[in-house]
């Protein structure tokens, strides 16, 4: 990692304008960075973070033909639509620009045509299918025909979506126009490679220099493609819909899209210097090797930003390459993956209507696809606020400020003489904004944020030990001494919690009456205790509510209808029911799990799913109940070994006392198991 940086260029992949940003895009990309660069600010760094629409390619002709519109009325609807949501999302960017401006395409034309003279573009003749009706080259995106490898009917241009193999285009049996529908002709046609095989070695150098720093998966796909062997590339395509290819003569060929969009990044970044007013000032973050460049994606970008546009920039000479590339992987969305063309998607435009922003913010830093896959399911990010926003963080600030409120005239108390506890949690605060910040400058964002609760929950629990309702009374100095407190540690999640969720950091700050704004907060000060006391505080408000049930089968309805589409998916994923929120050791071992015989079992009278079983604890004889009497008979479970939570509190089930409950899978489903014993053991021992 380069220390010596004066400042920091964040960029982010720039979206597609051809279709809404769903959760998986924020996931994988924009949740990372904007918390990167949110925390950079607070860190006082000179930070600017880019991002804007991708409106050119193949993926945007598509669209159009498929809404019955123009390329143009595409890209302005998604390009203003998505600018839109981030902001509503609260995803900062210093400038969202798009691709289809002068800006964006001279700069791309001045790309191409430095490398076209330093000859790192060759022209190369190939053959090609053309649509002679529709008078145009057939991208692979428009052609299907028959896999030439396993024979399925619907493959694509040049991979085949069943058997997964790519191939040549001209491979494709019984091709057809996706156009006209008609036969396609072969015909010639001049395209111009982009010569990457000639950066394998420079790109080698590149990538093992910052092998320490980057993540596994961003290695092990870039060192996947640098083993094959670089090939060249063709970065022109035929097509009337894109940067038209800036050479005399030729005409109805456009820049492959991959060539210009990442070159969007520095098209964006002029354009918010001349927003600036300082034209040149973009170069200072672009040109100038004590710039530390940290480029967010998701995984399916990563070749490119790891290898294609490093060419690029390596070709051109005189700007910084990504020193980082933290990509994540994919969010799957309730066991299944998120798709687009399926509508099972949940798309940001829709939840803003919905939740508080940030709720979804927090749900999915928690849950970011860091290292692997993740999955987004309903019932987790209702636990997460409940148990988690709502029972912790909104707890811990609303029993303060209303304490402080009732009992102190809504000001900050004075600060008495601290005991040992008032010291260790002041301690921990005021080491906690290093802790997370380490992990923020990692891009370990998971457990940056799990961090910031822990902050919390270590909060809550020195209210809870010092208890402030019995000293009221008993010692009203040390009283107001904890609540002094509190109140400085509300000040101080306020500011660390504010990367994840800044709406309600905000709502905080206004609430202890900060004059100024929390952006101006230096982080690393995040810590300190710093309301001065008798400082009057303003109106306080529940910052979170728990979401009901209701609410959330009311989610999962929505995507059931979608989810229709692919219901063999669907059903194959539902047999995982959501994760629960984590416990800790502690949690666990409060569970005692014994083994037990059953010695008698019978039905339960008027009940069709419960039987009450006789069990055996070696150290004395209990009665449970259990609603398993659809899955198996009284008969096969007598003088079996079970497994058995030992300590449950007693209940009645339909009259019938029950004092612990047996263990088993898939009760709801079809493939009923005891857990029982692998082999004999004595009954009434303990299990880990
Ligand atoms: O995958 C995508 O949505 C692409 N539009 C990302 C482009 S990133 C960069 F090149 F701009
Ligand atoms: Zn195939």
């Amino acid at each position: 990692m380069q220390n010596n940086f004066k400042r920091i260029l964040v960029t982010s992949a720039l979206p597609y304008a051809n279709g809404h940003i769903h959760l998986g895009h924020l996931a994988g990309c924009y949740i990372p960075s904007d918390i990167y660069t949110r925390y950079q600010r607070l860190q006082h760094r000179d930070v600017i973070h880019i991002c804007g629409s991708d409106e050119h390619g193949v993926a945007i002709t598509i669209s159009a033909d498929k809404e019955k519109t123009s390329p143009k009325a595409i890209v302005d609807k998604y390009h203003e639509a998505n600018k839109e949501t981030f902001k509503k999302f609260g995803i900062y960017f210093d400038n969202y620009s798009r691709t289809s401006l002068p800006i964006h395409h001279e700069t791309a034309k001045e790309f191409f045509l430095d490398l076209l003279h330093k000859g790192f573009l060759l022209p190369k003749e190939q053959e090609q299918f053309y649509d002679g009706e529709a008078n145009m080259f057939l991208p692979d995106r428009y052609v299907e025909g028959i896999c030439p490898n396993c024979n399925y009917d619907k493959a694509r241009g040049d991979q085949c979506d069943n058997c997964g193999k790519y191939y040549d285009q001209l491979d494709l049996k019984e091709p057809k126009s996706l156009i006209t529908g008609k036969t396609p002709v072969v015909k010639k046609t001049k395209h111009w490679y982009f010569t990457l095989g000639s950066f394998q070695k420079k790109l080698e150098e590149y990538v093992a220099l910052h092998s320490k720093d980057w993540k596994d998966n961003v290695l092990q796909q870039t060192r996947s493609w640098l083993k094959e062997g670089l090939q060249d590339r063709a970065v022109t395509r035929d097509l009337r819909w894109g940067i038209p290819v800036p050479i005399d003569g030729v005409e109805g060929k456009v820049m492959y899209v991959w060539f210009d969009a990442v070159l969007g990044y520095i098209s964006s970044t002029k354009e918010w210097a001349l927003q600036q007013g300082k034209p040149d000032k973009w170069k200072e973050y672009w040109c100038d090797t004590t710039t530390r460049y940290i480029a967010f994606l998701g995984k399916d970008n990563i070749v490119f930003h790891t290898i294609v546009f490093p060419a690029e920039l390596m070709a051109k000479t005189g700007y910084v390459l990504p020193d980082n590339v933290p990509a994540n992987e994919f969010l799957n969305l309730e066991g299944g993956k998120f798709s687009k063309s399926r509508n099972n998607a949940i798309y940001v435009k829709d939840i803003l209507e919905r939740y508080p922003v940030d709720i979804f913010r927090y749900t999915l830093a928690t849950n970011l696809p860091e290292t692997k896959d993740s999955d987004f399911y309903w019932k987790d990010f209702q636990a997460k606020n409940n148990n988690e926003l709502a029972d912790i963080y909104g707890n811990f600030i609303n029993r303060t400020v209303t304490f402080v409120a009732k009992n102190f005239g809504n000001k900050v108390p004075v600060r008495g003489i601290l005991n040992d506890r008032d010291k260790d949690i002041l301690a921990y605060v005021q080491t906690a904004p290093q802790r997370i910040g380490d992990l923020i400058e990692q891009f370990k964002f998971r457990d940056a944020t799990m961090e910031m609760m822990n902050v919390a929950r270590a909060a809550n629990k020195y209210f809870n030990d010092s208890e402030p309702w019995k000293t009221f009374k008993s010692a009203p100095e040390q009283c107001g001494t904890t609540l002094n407190i509190c109140l400085n540690i509300v000040r101080s999640l306020a500011v660390l919690f504010s990367p994840v969720v800044p709406f309600s950091s905000d709502k905080i700050w206004k609430l202890l009456n900060q004059s100024d704004t929390i952006g101006n907060e230096p982080w690393l000060k995040a810590g300190e205790p710093q309301l001065p006391e008798g400082l009057a505080l303003g109106q306080s408000e529940i910052l979170f509510t728990k979401i009901e049930d209701e609410t959330i089968e009311k989610e999962l309805g929505l995507l059931g209808v979608s989810a229709e589409i692919k219901a063999d998916e669907k059903a194959a994923a539902n047999k995982y029911i959501p994760l629960k929120a984590l416990i800790t050791y502690d949690d666990f071992a409060k569970i005692d799990f014994r083994t037990a015989k059953i010695v008698e079992a019978e039905a339960v009278p008027k009940s069709k799913k419960l039987l009450k079983l006789q069990i055996d604890l070696g150290f004395e004889k209990r009665q449970i109940v259990a609603g398993i009497a659809e899955k198996i008979t009284p008969e096969q479970l007598i003088g079996k070994t079970i497994i058995v939570v030992a300590n449950l509190a007693p209940a009645k089930l339909m009259g019938v006392e029950s004092n612990g409950m047996l263990l088993a899978t898939s009760a709801d489903g079809e493939n009923f198991a005891l857990l029982t014993s692998s082999k004999d053991v004595e009954t009434g021992i303990g299990i880990k």
